[in-house]
């Protein structure tokens, strides 16, 4: 990871000039803090969905999966409690009318819009939850919500899931998606948002009779993160803290929660969660909705509201927090992203070593098509190999293949070009499929 402070600029810069996220609305001089991604961007964020989907929910045999509506009924949120609780303290400042978080700013200071000492405004308490209405009509009694997190659909949806897929306790309900939030002060790219996704999982358990009961599955959960941040985003652990979430300043639903922090170049900042949310939320909506959301042992036939272990994963800083890790522009010449492979855009580049011989064109033409059936394959014959090579190395493209002359007077092989050991041994055309398949697993 590169140390330098502009390191978040130059990720930016690097962003928006390969297509992986573009500054949102941008042709009407953009919307603040919205973000698009772009062509490479889509790619590497679904490949990071994807393998939190394939690990957490295809492999394991107590998860199963939802994809819920984002604007739920309002009693959700009422029984929820975010109606009441999902709040951040707000001040103005009392020159510019300029509005902060009051946890996030020294209010005895000068204000950062300004410059000026004229003092905040006295913190008031600001609901995050994105309001809309249903219907042609603005009136109170059509008003709905953006969902928060996606993690209530769980929760509403708890009975369904257990009805139609038998599981038993103990077993979770994953989902990923949007989820939406008025945050007075967005910032710092795509870490802090009003829009965004989460991969969230409620893992139901049964209510403990001592801590050590909650605390194996919370320990499960934290081990199971670890993992995911380093195996999976390819993470240095030395670059995490884990913060344990002082009592007074734990969100309304948790007895316990640990913060996973990441070092990003704007500093030590939250990635995931990890939560014991008890029955909060089973209770509570069992008793807004007169619904019983229990679970019955099938041994003992006893019935009880299941607790609940939260472990929950931002996407876009995910994406992130990937990006610079990865970023190595140690030689400006030849900026790099050390992406994991599983993670990168492409997969792979083709090149024709000159663009204007047929026979070479046609033959890696049709090396293309070939891996495009089993990969993401980038097309370039641009330049020269050397400026191709350096432009894949940019977007992350672990492998390089270039056809030329031995390729088809000689002996049927290309280069297959490394990104991070350069190497470049020459493979049979036909060996392709399997080498890379190889490689990349
Ligand atoms: N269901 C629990 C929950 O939503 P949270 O800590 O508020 O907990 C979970 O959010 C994760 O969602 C965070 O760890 C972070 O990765 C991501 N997240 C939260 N707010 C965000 C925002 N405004 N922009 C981008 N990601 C955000």
């Amino acid at each position: 990871m590169a140390e330098k402070s502009d390191l978040m600029d130059k990720i930016v810069s690097l962003c928006k000039r390969r297509g992986f996220v573009f500054p949102g609305s941008e042709i009407y001089g953009g919307m603040a803090n919205s973000w698009d991604y772009g062509p490479l961007g889509v790619e590497l964020k679904n490949n990071i969905k994807q393998a939190w989907w394939k690990r957490f929910v295809q492999q394991r045999d107590d998860m199963v999966g939802i994809d819920a509506a984002l604007i739920m009924n309002p009693k959700v949120w009422q029984a929820s409690g975010h109606l009441a609780n999902f709040t951040d303290p707000l001040v103005e400042c009392k020159k510019c009318h300029s509005r902060f978080r009051a946890d996030n700013i020294d209010t005895m200071a000068a204000c950062q819009s300004c410059g000026e000492k004229l003092g905040f405004t006295e913190a008031k308490m600001f609901n995050l939850m994105f309001k809309t209405f249903i219907g042609p009509a603005e009136e109170q009694t059509n008003v709905a919500y953006f969902r928060p997190e996606t993690a209530q659909a769980m929760f509403v949806d708890f009975k369904n899931v257990l009805d139609t897929s038998r599981k038993q306790l103990p077993f979770g309900i994953a989902q990923q998606g949007k989820a939406f939030r008025n945050e007075i002060t967005p910032g710092n790219f795509i870490f802090r948002t009003r829009e965004f996704e989460q991969m969230e999982i409620e893992y139901f358990i049964r209510p403990p009779q001592k801590d050590e009961d909650w605390n194996e599955f919370f320990e499960h959960w934290r081990a199971e993160m670890k993992a995911w941040i380093t195996e999976v985003l390819g993470l240095k652990w030395e670059h995490i803290h884990e913060l344990e979430v002082p009592k007074d300043e734990l969100a309304h639903y948790s007895k316990r929660t640990i913060d996973f922090e990441y070092h990003f170049p704007f500093g030590v900042s939250e990635l995931y969660g990890l939560a014991y949310r008890t029955d909060f939320d089973l209770k509570n909506h069992s008793e807004a909705s007169g619904q019983k959301l229990e679970y019955m042992d099938p041994q003992t036939n006893e019935k009880f509201i299941p607790h609940c272990i939260e472990p929950t994963w931002g996407v876009d800083r995910s994406v992130l927090a990937v990006l610079c890790e990865a970023f190595d522009d140690s030689n400006p010449e030849n900026v790099v992203l050390h992406l994991p492979a599983k993670l990168a855009p492409y997969k792979v580049a083709v090149f024709p070593l000159l663009k204007n011989k047929e026979q070479l064109v046609a033959k890696a033409r049709s090396i293309y098509a070939e891996l495009r059936k089993h990969f993401t394959v980038a097309w370039d014959d641009r330049g020269n190999v050397g400026k191709r090579y350096y432009s894949q190395d940019e977007i992350g493209t672990p492998f390089c293949i270039t056809v030329d002359f031995d390729t088809i007077e000689k002996d049927g092989t290309v280069t297959v070009r490394d990104r991070d050991t350069k190497e470049q041994p020459r493979v049979k055309v036909e060996d392709l499929v399997a080498y890379l398949s190889q490689k990349l697993a």
